[in-house]
């Protein structure tokens, strides 16, 4: 008969603050240095974090990882390289806060939907999010769409960049699809916008 030990236990100090590592290495305004790119799978939980935030606050709809595997090609991000995260997987590979985000969502041949836009309270009112916007709309125009769509409650954002509102009746089909998976259906509190590319 063989007797064998179990396995060392981790001592819940010696654990990785998991939560605190992204939360308080924010630095102050001024010492940031920001990147944009697309987005990789190794995003998503932290994209995720960031949307889902909002959407608890009822600012925009909430997401699953489900949605953001289908849709990681669509995402755009902006990360930090003052704030440093360790993947805390065995590699420790040095990753950056993700500080922002948008999705750029093809609808059809000529019109596609900004979704998902998000940028981190201490990363607002800096421009981050019309840099955003500028980055999907330049993609938006290689691809050769003619026109960009949004559903949001900000709409003076929106409007700075050259956004117009749209009558719902004027809106086209295609950009209901997301409504039906939307907690707000049947009490909608978002404005649809178009810019003309
Ligand atoms: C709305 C949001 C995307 C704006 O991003 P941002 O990086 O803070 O915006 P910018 O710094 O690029 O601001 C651009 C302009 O829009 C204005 N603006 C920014 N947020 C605004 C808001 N909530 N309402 C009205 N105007 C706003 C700015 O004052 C600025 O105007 P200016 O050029 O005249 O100075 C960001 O605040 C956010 O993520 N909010 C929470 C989630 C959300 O509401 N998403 C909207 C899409 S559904």
């Amino acid at each position: 008969m063989e007797y064998i030990e179990p396995p060392p236990v981790s001592k819940l100090d010696e654990e990785e603050p998991k939560e605190n590592i992204r939360k308080g290495l924010i630095k102050e305004e001024g010492q940031h240095k920001i990147v944009i790119q697309k987005a990789q799978i190794r995003d998503v939980e932290e994209i995720l974090e960031l949307v889902n935030g909002f959407a608890a606050l009822n600012l925009m709809l909430p997401r699953g990882p489900q949605y953001l595997y289908e849709n990681i090609r669509d995402f755009v991000i902006a990360s930090d390289r003052n704030v440093p995260v360790y993947s805390l997987t065995e590699t420790r590979e040095v990753l950056h806060l993700i500080v922002a985000c948008g999705s750029l969502h093809v609808l059809w041949e000529d019109i596609a939907e900004i979704r998902a836009l998000a940028i981190h309270p201490d990363y607002q009112q800096m421009g981050l999010g019309s840099k955003l916007v500028e980055v999907m709309q330049e993609e938006a125009e290689q691809l050769g769409i003619r026109r960009l769509f949004t559903f949001t409650m900000t709409e003076d954002f929106f409007k700075t960049l050259g956004f117009r509102r749209q009558n719902r009746e004027e809106l086209p089909p295609k950009v209901w699809g997301e409504c039906s998976r939307c907690p707000k259906y049947f009490n909608c509190d978002e404005v649809g916008m178009v810019l003309d590319l």
